[in-house]
């Protein structure tokens, strides 16, 4: 294979007139002249110029748009308007044919949805390339972020036999017959025949194992997919996500959000300095999808202007019993517009009130801390006061809760009362307790939603089009398995063929025999 060079690299460089190599997909053919060709670099496309008479008809013939190519000429100074230089071809081969008639991306806009449809071919487009290669940088600059600070990556397990928030939403994973389970005295399904001897399931967080790590280590992150079926069909829930948990020894909880507000900061900044081209297309398609929307709806700041705006603030930091009186006085409430008013303290905040505060009465990101241990999870470290527990979420315009963390209940007793009180099975979690029981120390840590940020950050309203491969809970009322892409290319052939919406990971299929939900 000749050696090929990126077109981000020819566009970049400033020198002409020298001989290159690239290869990459037909985005449009025009003037049976001009390609505009794209290698995923960057989204800026490379202006191929061929001459027609030059050419073996035949492969000239196969010059289509979603055709992959190589070409090989010279970089000269462009004639034309809209790029500073072009390719002008000495030859052309065709690496992979494309019918362009049946290739279900079109060069005129196609709706998100239709995306989603063809989920398998949206990296094609100029979205979803932006998207991605922001989502790279955001995940380099998390491990950058960290590892600058001296923390450790620890891998905490993928399958595991714990619930790490007690909310039992797990997806179990076996492999016994499910046809035919063995079964116990009691009649209950006896999973000790199971492959690991017991229940077990996909995580849903890797704190409690970060936790162990902490308190050796220092300071650790995990960086994982986490699952969860969870019955929320939302813009911003999946079924499988990716979640950033920093778990600190000797750290409290002003410490923790100190730290969670840097980390965010440093990230958002990275993308900013590094990402800079797919931040302005992405800007400049949200701004055309804002005019679309009516004027009071519509929002004030545009997409680089709002993250510079996070980066020049200070997230506010308010206890949830203040926001609850903000939200008890708030003119929506009194008005009895909010679907769940807020009339006592203790209620779980719904997402109209966390919006409420950070996009109407802060207009910026909130950090709320204090919560009724009531609404927490078991681990966090009890307040004085008996009601509250020292957890802190972070809520973003837009977004919602981006970051759940909290400092932990480092006493052995109160937090074995904890888990009595809520019975949760404390044999089972003896290598938890153990870090209570031998050298505890105080120590916080929070997870951080990686779609939530990558959705924040790119400017998109829905989560499914922030991960390549959304997973999502599958409701009756679900379209059908089968796009009907073909006939909307307009294609005499109309190709039936079944693309799950939600291709599981294979690996995860691979796993076990059986993947289901408890
Ligand atoms: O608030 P959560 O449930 O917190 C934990 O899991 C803690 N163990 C974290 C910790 O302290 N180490 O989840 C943390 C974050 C949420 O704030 C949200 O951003 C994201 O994970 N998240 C989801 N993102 C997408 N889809 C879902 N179904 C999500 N559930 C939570
Ligand atoms: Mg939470």
């Amino acid at each position: 294979m000749s050696q090929r060079v990126k077109i981000r690299q020819v566009l970049q460089d400033d020198s002409t007139n020298y001989e290159v190599t690239v290869k990459g997909w037909v985005r449009t053919f025009r003037n049976n002249q001009f390609i505009a060709l794209n290698d995923g670099s960057t989204n800026n496309n490379l202006q191929v110029v061929v001459n027609e008479a030059e050419m073996d008809p035949a492969t000239f013939k196969r010059i289509t748009r979603g055709a992959a190519i190589s070409v090989t000429g010279q970089i000269i100074p462009s004639l034309g308007k809209g790029q500073r230089v072009e390719l002008k071809t000495a030859s052309l081969e065709i690496l992979g044919d494309c019918d362009a008639e049946a290739y279900p991306i079109q060069p005129q806009k196609q709706s998100l949805e239709f995306m989603r449809e063809i989920a398998h071919l949206r990296f094609r487009t100029n979205t979803f390339g932006a998207i991605f290669r922001l989502r790279h940088a955001l995940a380099f600059a998390v491990n950058q972020f960290f590892h600058q600070k001296g923390f450790v990556y620890l891998h905490t397990p993928i399958i595991t036999a714990s619930d790490a928030e007690g909310a039992g939403e797990m997806f179990r994973v076996t492999t016994l017959d499910m046809k035919n389970p063995p079964r116990n005295e009691a009649g209950e399904i006896d999973y000790k025949e199971d492959f690991f001897g017991r229940s077990t399931n996909l995580t849903v967080s890797g704190q409690l194992e970060g936790e162990l790590g902490a308190m050796a280590l220092g300071d650790i992150y995990t960086f994982g997919p986490t699952f969860r079926a969870e019955n929320s069909n939302t813009a911003r829930h999946l079924a499988e996500f990716w979640m950033i948990e920093p778990e600190m020894a000797f750290y409290d909880l002003k410490d923790n959000m100190d730290l969670a507000e840097e980390f965010i900061k440093y990230v958002i900044r990275f993308a900013l300095d590094n990402n800079r081209e797919d931040l302005d297309f992405l800007a400049t398609r949200l701004a055309e999808e804002e005019k679309q929307k009516p004027q009071a709806e519509r929002s004030e700041m545009g997409l680089i202007e709002k993250l510079e705006f996070v980066l020049n603030n200070d997230f506010e930091r308010i206890t949830y019993t203040e926001a609850i009186e903000i939200l008890r006085n708030s003119k929506p409430n009194k008005n009895k517009k909010f679907q769940y008013p807020v009339e006592g303290w203790g209620t779980d905040l719904q997402s109209e009130h966390e919006r409420f505060l950070v996009e109407k009465h802060f207009k910026k990101p909130v950090i709320l801390t204090d919560y009724p241990a009531a609404i927490k999870s078991f681990y966090m470290k009890q307040n004085e006061d008996g009601k509250t527990v020292r957890a802190m979420d972070i809520l973003f315009p837009g977004i919602g809760e981006i970051v759940g963390g909290s400092q932990r209940e480092e006493n052995y007793d109160k937090l074995v009362a904890r888990m009595n009180e809520l019975n949760i099975p404390v044999e089972e979690l003896y290598w938890y307790l153990d870090t209570r029981r031998f050298g505890t120390a105080p120590h916080s840590g929070f997870g951080l939603g990686f779609e939530r940020l990558v959705l924040f950050v790119s400017g998109m309203t829905n989560i499914r089009d922030v991960i390549p491969f959304p997973a999502l809970r599958r409701t009756r009322n679900s379209k059908s398995n089968t796009p009907d892409v073909y006939t909307k290319a307009g294609a005499l052939k109309r190709l039936l063929f079944h693309f799950m919406e939600i291709p599981m990971p294979a690996s995860y299929c691979q796993l076990s025999k059986t993947i289901q939900c408890v």
